[in-house]
């Protein structure tokens, strides 16, 4: 496996759908969706988005005189964008409906998706996503990350017995060691989900190499790889702590 790294992301946006963004009809008669966003060189699992209002709106979300309202909304709109990306191979099943001239046949979402926002941070992803998709179940995890070890520690967990979806969007702001997101990823799976994707808005190395290793059925979706780790387990160049930055608690 090749480790990931932060290097300049691929300028030229890569489609590997029909030209005009439709999906090819596969020989089983359905149709399969390609995703618009390219993997990284490094890994075929991690997608780093390049649209130009997510990088946009990145730099609004780390500077430091960003405040806490005006952060919520950036976390807001950046989730729609690179959840919207993370969804473009959901499965759809065809319908028939009426327009006011004629029936025509259109497609319907045929996944059950569920939304798995990591308490608390993801809380702030969470709104985007079911505008995206409102049929979607929303299922709380709690972890936060000790201080000391970094290590995840689990405080919160309401999941039912067996799965009720057939894709699982865990959101989290951010992937730093990746403590947090593989102990995630396998609660899900111990739960019995299948299909999972991890969906972040800024990831460091050292998380998605940790991810990729232990999980490397997970594809992850972010708004950007940044350089690395600090002493502490802070994403640099990074934003600070996401859940102080949301909700307005801590010195960040
Ligand atoms: C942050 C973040 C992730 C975790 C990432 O949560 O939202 O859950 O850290 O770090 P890791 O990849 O090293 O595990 P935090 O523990 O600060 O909790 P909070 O959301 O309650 O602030
Ligand atoms: N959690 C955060 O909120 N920020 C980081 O940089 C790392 C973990």
């Amino acid at each position: 496996m090749t480790s990931v790294g932060w290097r300049a992301r691929p300028r030229r946006l890569q489609v590997w759908a029909r030209g005009d963004g439709t999906a090819r009809p596969t020989r089983r008669g359905r149709r399969r969706y390609h995703s618009a966003v390219p993997t990284h060189p490094d890994h075929p699992t991690l997608h780093v988005s390049d649209h130009p209002a997510v990088l946009h709106k990145l730099a609004l979300l780390r500077d430091v005189t960003t405040e806490h309202k005006k952060f919520r909304e950036l976390v807001r709109e950046i989730s729609w964008l690179v959840g919207y990306e993370a969804l473009a191979d959901a499965r759809l099943a065809p319908v028939t409906v009426r327009t006011p001239l004629e029936e025509t046949e259109g497609r319907r979402l045929a996944d059950r998706i569920g939304l798995v926002p990591i308490l608390r941070a993801g809380l702030g992803m969470v709104d985007a996503m079911l505008e995206l998709m409102p049929t979607a179940q929303v299922w709380h995890l709690g972890l936060f990350r000790d201080e000391r070890t970094l290590r995840p520690v689990e405080y919160y967990n309401k999941l039912p017995d067996h799965a009720t979806v057939d894709v699982c969007l865990i959101l989290d702001p951010m992937l730093a060691t990746g403590g947090s997101a593989t102990a995630a990823i396998d609660v899900l799976k111990d739960w019995g989900a299948t299909r999972i994707k991890l969906v972040n808005l800024i990831a460091a190395p050292e998380g998605v190499n940790a991810v990729v290793k232990a999980h490397p059925d997970v594809s992850i979706h972010v708004a950007a790889l940044d350089r690395g780790l600090n002493e502490k387990g802070y994403i640099m160049p990074g934003l600070g702590d996401a859940g102080d930055r949301q909700f307005g608690t801590g010195h960040s």
